[in-house]
């Protein structure tokens, strides 16, 4: 099996990658990127692309038809990938998340590739805490990012056949460590904090549903996705991903913190505003439809694994919400030294009109 994944090298891709190394020893797995947080590794002794068969790297935006050759699966996880920038860049979050990915889809269906996956989200339901949201429930995505993933799930659907299957996974909040781990996620957030500050600050009133998912329950989701039967949803499915006992307020996400770390501090602002987002999901149909593949971790587990690999990398940056450890901070600072333009590619190549992706 030949399987390309964009935005490899971002929180997500590693850990697929390493996943679908040993779940399909004798694949070529063929990796795309643009490397915007290429070099911001944690602690590895192996650069995560070296399991990969071929590393390309290009702008999905003008992407190049000639790499789906002889690929059998597609996992489209190349986005702008977070509600800050997708705010700053709510145009260039279209291109990247939305129109490239249904062109993309509609080469590779040419190109006879059987699976295209698309990493979708949960977010898409917005602001839901009633009852917990159905695949059938009604959609309310607040954010350019939370649009692009709709917009794309719409236009998969009409390309999709028994023989170019399309599998929208629509992933919970995703935690625990990865190879680029990031902090501008709610449990990595609060672990980072107890380690470094001894206290976790929720900055909301502590009651905004989040359902979460292990990295690596993902990288389990997107191996049954990318050899989805066709009774298994049938050539178009957009399904959600992750556990339904996975669903936390974010005040029991902290005091779980606290559990394992007794010794900090959790405060939460009870003046604060509602968090406009905030949303519960039912994880039935993920169940019925890949009983193999279920997520394993439970969130005790992955908080001592968050705990014990940012100490191993000697984790103190009280401050970290302005460093490396959060994507926006990557952008605005490869922005400001000029490497990057306004529509987020590289200058260099922009300049002369080619290079990457061009
Ligand atoms: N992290 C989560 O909680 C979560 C939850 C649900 C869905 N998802 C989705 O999963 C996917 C991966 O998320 P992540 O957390 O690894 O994000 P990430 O930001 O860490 O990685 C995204 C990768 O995409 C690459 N990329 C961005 N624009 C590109 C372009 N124009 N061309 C080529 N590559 C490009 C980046 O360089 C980066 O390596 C995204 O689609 C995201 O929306 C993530």
């Amino acid at each position: 099996m030949n399987i390309l994944i964009t935005g490899n090298m971002g929180y997500i891709g590693p850990t697929v990658v390493s996943h679908l190394r040993n779940s399909h020893p004798d694949a070529m797995l063929i990796g795309y990127d643009m490397g915007y947080f290429s070099s911001h590794l944690t602690n590895v002794g192996l650069l995560p692309e070296c399991l990969l068969d071929r590393q390309h790297f290009g702008d999905v935006r003008m992407f190049d038809d000639a790499i789906l050759k002889d690929v059998d699966a597609v996992v489209y996880l190349a986005a702008i990938s977070n509600d800050p920038i997708g705010n700053q860049y709510e145009e260039v979050t279209l291109d990247i998340n939305y129109r490239s990915a249904v062109s993309l889809a509609s080469s590779a269906k040419k190109a006879g590739v059987n699976y295209f996956v698309y990493a979708s989200s949960c977010s898409t339901y917005g602001f839901a805490v009633q009852e917990a949201m159905t695949e059938s429930s009604p959609v309310n995505p607040l954010t350019a990012y939370a649009k692009s993933k709709v917009y794309t799930e719409k236009d998969l659907e009409p390309l999709a056949s028994d023989d170019f299957r399309i599998t929208c996974l629509r992933f919970s909040t995703a935690c625990g460590m990865s190879e680029r781990l990031r902090l501008d996620l709610v449990l990595n957030d609060f672990v980072a904090s107890a380690i470094a500050s001894g206290k976790i600050t929720i900055l909301s009133d502590g009651t905004p549903w989040r359902p979460l998912i292990h990295v690596k329950d993902m990288a389990r989701a997107i191996d049954w996705a990318i050899e989805r039967p066709l009774d298994a949803g049938g050539p178009s499915l957009v399904v959600n991903v992750g556990a339904n006992d996975w669903n936390y307020q974010v005040r029991e996400l902290a005091e779980a913190v606290r559990k394992v770390m007794p010794d900090i501090e959790v405060s939460i602002n009870k003046d604060a505003q509602p968090d406009k987002r905030s949303y519960r999901v039912n994880f039935n149909l993920f169940r019925t439809l890949a009983p193999n593949h279920q997520p394993r971790y439970d969130l005790d587990t992955t908080i001592r694994e968050l705990r014990d690999g940012l100490e191993a990398m000697a984790f103190k940056e009280q401050n970290f919400r302005h460093t490396k450890f959060m994507r926006l901070k990557i952008i605005e600072s490869l922005r400001e030294q000029g490497w990057l333009d306004e529509a987020l590619r590289w200058t260099f190549y922009s300049k002369r009109g080619s290079g990457m992706g061009y």
